[in-house]
């Protein structure tokens, strides 16, 4: 079976940034509180945005740096658990508005925080079926839309945003990853739009155990599946829902600290967003070059977790003529 690998990536963010100081003006708490537990400095909440204007951005990105027009594509797949509307999926959305070919599988899936990596395992597998050899998959959320900004233990945590990868069918490497499932509803709920309590509701100290449990035996996993090493890895992309849990994670398997790439101080928790935004960041930063080794994992809502395997074949567009680290 063949295995996936990304070829570009894209964002997209609201215009609107919203600093930790703005949410003193919601709840009792501070920027101290929330840098110092979370690693957050902002995020983003969107006004005019919507889920699709935000995944057709960050998508049109992605296509552009690849180099590849719309009608390449030959599947479509949106992490969300903040799709427009509950029907037609964001992905159907997408498929008119980007023009993509009407003959290709277009459809979101839930994970939460872990969607945008069980998404190319689904890519991957469903390539591999089809013979095909392009997926558009992204990862958007407008978690502004279902907090509930009185509750101060979860609105300081979360963004919105859109990152979105090309990814493509990779004869000659084997698809490497981890999914799984834990399912609790009373760790981290949302009922959503239209129900008595729409709000995300979490138990952040539980949620917070399972994170770094889980995020250590992916990591370990992966290492074990791929063959490579941990010390071989050169970059760490994971879910960005706290830089302690990164942190603690990274200490404990002894990884050196730059390898354990973050950008949730900017953004705060983009759930199934975070991935792709940050794998975006690191190809803007330089990061992904040729034969760079890069093991993602997500963890969260269901409660899920995911790693995969990812290894360039290409130095990755979108650094271009910046100074690179
Ligand atoms: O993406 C989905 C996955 N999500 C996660 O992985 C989140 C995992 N959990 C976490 O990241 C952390 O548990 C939190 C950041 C959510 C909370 O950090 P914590 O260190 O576990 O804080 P806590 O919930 O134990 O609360 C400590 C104190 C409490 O006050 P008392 O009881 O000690 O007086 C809270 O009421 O901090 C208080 N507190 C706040 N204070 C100021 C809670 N939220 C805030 C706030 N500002 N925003």
């Amino acid at each position: 079976m063949d295995g996936i690998r990304i070829i570009s990536t894209g964002k997209a963010l609201p215009e609107r940034k919203v600093p930790n100081a703005k949410m003193s003006s919601y709840v009792e708490t501070s920027d101290e509180w929330i840098s110092s537990r979370t690693g957050i400095k902002a995020r983003y909440f969107s006004e005019k945005e919507t889920s699709l204007s935000l995944s057709a951005d960050a998508a049109r990105q992605a296509l552009e740096r690849a180099g590849l027009s719309s009608e390449k594509i030959d599947l479509c797949i949106v992490a969300t658990i903040t799709p427009d509307y509950a029907t037609p999926s964001v992905s159907c959305l997408l498929q008119k508005e980007l023009g993509l070919r009407e003959d290709i599988p277009c459809f979101d899936i839930n994970a939460a925080c872990s969607g945008f990596v069980y998404a190319l395992h689904v890519a991957a597998h469903m390539m591999n079926g089809t013979g095909s050899r392009h997926a558009l998959v992204i990862g958007c959320e407008q978690l502004s839309r279902i907090l509930d900004l009185k509750d101060r233990s979860t609105c300081v945590l979360f963004g919105d945003g859109a990152g979105a990868c090309v990814a493509e069918r990779a004869p000659g490497i084997g698809i490497c990853g981890v999914l799984g499932a834990q399912g609790d509803r009373d760790a981290l709920h949302c009922c959503g739009q239209g129900r008595k309590d729409p709000f995300i509701r979490m138990d952040g100290r539980a949620v917070f155990r399972f994170a770094v449990t889980k995020l250590e035996e992916t990591l370990r996993e992966l290492e074990r599946c791929s063959g490579v090493p941990l010390e071989k890895v050169d970059y760490f992309a994971c879910h960005q829902a706290n830089e302690r849990i990164l942190r603690h994670v990274q200490r404990k398997m002894k990884i050196p600290e730059k390898k354990m790439v973050t950008c949730i101080a900017d953004y705060g928790n983009t759930s199934g967003a975070s991935i792709p935004i940050l794998l975006d960041e690191m190809a803007c930063r330089g990061l992904l070059k040729k034969g760079t080794k890069v093991f993602a994992a997500g963890f969260g809502g269901g409660l899920t977790y995911a790693g995969i395997y990812l290894e360039m074949d290409r130095d990755l567009p979108g650094a271009e003529g910046k100074e690179t680290s």
